[in-house]
């Protein structure tokens, strides 16, 4: 019987990574604890929410109350952390908030594991850490990469304590001997992110006429996967991953932020059924980010070499079946920019 503890799981990520476990492994136990701060959104796993293996609480990761009294209640013998601050442009404007939940929450999530994994059990433990491809820094030349022995260099608040959280999820596995596992992901896409992030952000405004705001002149590199093979990803490195180890997750898929812009203003001109070059005048150029990183770009082969695992979805296919998900489905983007998505669940969980 395996009961895991997924943090963060209404946000973006942590909801397809949610409804893949709940539907793969009827017979575990998934306890999907989230604080509903503005990323989290149960309105993302309508479909499962009725599942009896899936029991949602709402809670905040630093809780260590709450958090160890968890680990009792539903045994917990896996853990599965993605709750965090995760938009860069945000750590710039409030630094405090990205140290509180990804450092201390992250160490708040380990001393809770090492306290209730003192006691003996015959089931396998896991303390599984997801991270991201930002704690690398930033690359210069085309055809290097990011290999998990690439030294960290994070630059942003954000890429800062999330290196932060890496380094404790470490040292609990070097000091106490802690089951633990991290994966340090590039650029997600797919449906269901929230739009403060370009592809989303983009694809709403391209719908309304709205701006494109392009940071600098375009020219940072982003290396994008499909969120959905991060979600195999990650089940496929928490069963069979090796203790204390590390693993690299990306696409091979490089592109420039404004060739992927000209992309994407294509593709939904066309779903959209507008002339070709319709959109293109949206385009502005704005001030840069501070300490924009220029390149990422992920070394995944360890990845695939040792666990098997490799992407499902070319680019072009992916970035299609995205931008159809969110014309589809304008109905969820507009309670999300308007602030309605918060209201159902939040009243629900609040008065409990
Ligand atoms: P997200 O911002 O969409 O979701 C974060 C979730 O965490 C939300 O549901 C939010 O409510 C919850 N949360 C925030 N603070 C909390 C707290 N104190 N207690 C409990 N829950 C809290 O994030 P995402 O894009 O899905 O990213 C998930 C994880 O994956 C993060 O750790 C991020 O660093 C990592 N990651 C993201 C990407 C990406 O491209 N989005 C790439 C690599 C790694
Ligand atoms: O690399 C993994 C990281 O990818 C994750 O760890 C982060 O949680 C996730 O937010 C993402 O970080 P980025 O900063 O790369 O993503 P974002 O969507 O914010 O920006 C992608 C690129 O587009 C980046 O170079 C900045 C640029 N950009 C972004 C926005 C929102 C713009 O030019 N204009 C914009 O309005």
């Amino acid at each position: 019987m395996r009961n895991i503890l997924v943090t963060g799981g209404a946000g973006f990520i942590g909801s397809h990574l949610v409804r893949l476990l709940v539907n793969k492994y009827p017979d575990y136990r998934i306890v999907n604890l989230d604080a509903l701060t503005y990323a989290g959104n149960l309105e993302n796993l309508r479909d499962v929410e009725g599942m009896p293996n899936y029991t949602f609480v709402k809670g905040d990761i630093c809780d260590y109350e709450l958090v160890t009294r968890l680990f009792r209640e539903y045994d917990i013998n896996g853990v599965i952390h993605l709750a965090a601050e995760s938009h860069v442009d945000r750590s710039i404007t409030d630094p405090f908030t990205f140290a509180r939940t990804n450092v201390l929450g992250t160490l708040t999530l380990l001393q809770a594991a090492k306290e209730y994994w003192k006691q003996p059990s015959d089931a396998p433990r896991r303390f599984y850490h997801v991270s991201t491809d930002e704690v690398y820094g930033a690359l210069e030349a085309a055809g290097t990469f990011f290999t998990e022995e690439t030294r960290y260099d994070p630059h942003s608040p954000y890429s800062a304590s999330k290196a932060s959280s890496d380094h404790f999820v470490r040292a609990f596995h070097d000091t106490y001997g802690l089951p633990t596992v991290i994966s340090n992901c590039s650029n997600n896409y797919g449906p269901y992110q929230f739009p403060e992030k370009l592809i989303p952000l983009f694809i709403n405004n391209i719908r309304l006429g709205k701006k494109l705001p392009v940071y600098g002149k375009g020219e940072n590199v982003r290396d994008w996967l499909y969120v959905e093979d991060h979600a195999r990803a990650i089940d496929l490195i928490f069963h069979e991953g090796k203790d204390g180890d590390t693993y690299n997750i990306g696409g091979f898929n490089e592109w420039k932020n404004i060739d992927l812009i000209t992309v994407l203003v294509t593709a939904v001109d066309c779903l959209l059924g507008n002339p070709e070059g319709h959109s293109m005048d949206l385009i502005t150029f704005v001030t840069d980010r501070p300490g924009h990183d220029a390149r990422y770009a992920i070394d995944a082969s360890k990845l695939q070499d040792e666990l098997g695992w490799e992407p499902s979805l070319q680019f072009e296919e992916g970035l299609i079946k995205t931008v159809q998900w969110y014309l589809d489905n304008q109905e969820w983007m507009d309670r999300v920019t308007s602030g309605d998505y918060m209201e159902y669940y939040n009243n629900m969980y609040n008065n409990r």
